[in-house]
């Protein structure tokens, strides 16, 4: 039985049911250590299956970080992908900025590469991890989390938000991710750079930008190339952590 009553459970059943039809298989698990490994060993399966977790309790973020968010405070969920694309993660991004505009009220922007950001502070991150053919990929979105149980904001960097502090117009989870998956399904229909472009706000931004190996390279972020590659100053680079320094003039 839960206890917090602003943080009803997901409804398992009528989840499975009314995504089924768009090819998604949801399982809704209790608790999981973290639902991309979940996906990861099972990804002998075929794709379209979805697991979302009510309590994480190993969530993995980009450059091993870590994604913590308190049980059912937010949809912790994974997707098994057959998508080759580099631009995977980058589609993803613009699935769930449509899902908040469409269904939450709420303008997001996307940080290169691929964090969902509400009035500059970070709602959603999301990470891919592949695995052999298939690509397993990881949203975890905040939802009715409050500001004391967001974790502590890296040096220099805005810290997170969810959508009840942002002011959301719906906190409800099974309208969210109905909503996410079905918008994840156009994007990767749709599969344009530049609908990610329009949503990137790094772009035309002053950046630093922390590279693996914590080289730091400052400049303008120019674009997003074919590659899905951020190009600052005229050079491109794959990965990396940025820090907006200022946004575009
Ligand atoms: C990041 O911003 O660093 C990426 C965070 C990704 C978190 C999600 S929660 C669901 C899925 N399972 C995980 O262990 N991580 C992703």
């Amino acid at each position: 039985m839960y206890e917090d009553l602003d943080r009803p459970p997901l409804d398992a059943p009528a989840l499975a049911r009314a995504l089924a039809p768009d090819g998604w298989r949801v399982e809704v698990h209790a608790e999981a250590g973290s639902t991309n490994a979940v996906l990861a060993a099972r990804a002998e399966e075929p794709e379209g299956l979805v697991v979302v977790a009510e309590e994480q309790t190993a969530g993995r973020g980009r450059l091993d970080r870590v994604w913590t968010s308190p049980p059912r405070a937010g949809l912790t969920v994974s997707a098994l992908l057959a998508e080759p694309s580099p631009w995977v993660t980058l589609w993803a991004g613009v699935a769930v900025a449509r899902t908040l505009r469409d269904t939450a009220g709420l303008e997001a922007f996307l940080k290169w590469p691929n964090d969902v950001l509400v009035g500059g502070r970070k709602i959603a991150g999301l990470l891919a991890e592949r695995v052999g053919e298939k690509v397993v990929l990881g949203i975890g979105l905040n939802v009715s989390t409050r500001a004391d149980e967001l974790p502590p904001a890296a040096p220099g960097a805005a810290g997170g938000t969810s959508l009840l502090l942002s002011g959301a117009t719906t906190l409800d989870r099974d309208t969210l991710l109905r909503a996410l998956l079905r918008n994840l399904d156009a994007v990767l229909v749709e599969r344009s750079p530049m609908s990610y472009r329009a949503l990137c706000g790094t772009i035309g931004s002053r950046v630093s930008l922390q590279l693996p190996g914590d080289r730091i390279v400052e400049g303008t972020a120019e674009t997003v190339d074919d590659d899905g590659r951020l190009v600052v100053d005229g050079v491109a680079y794959a990965a990396g952590d940025v820090t907006h320094l200022r946004p575009p003039a």
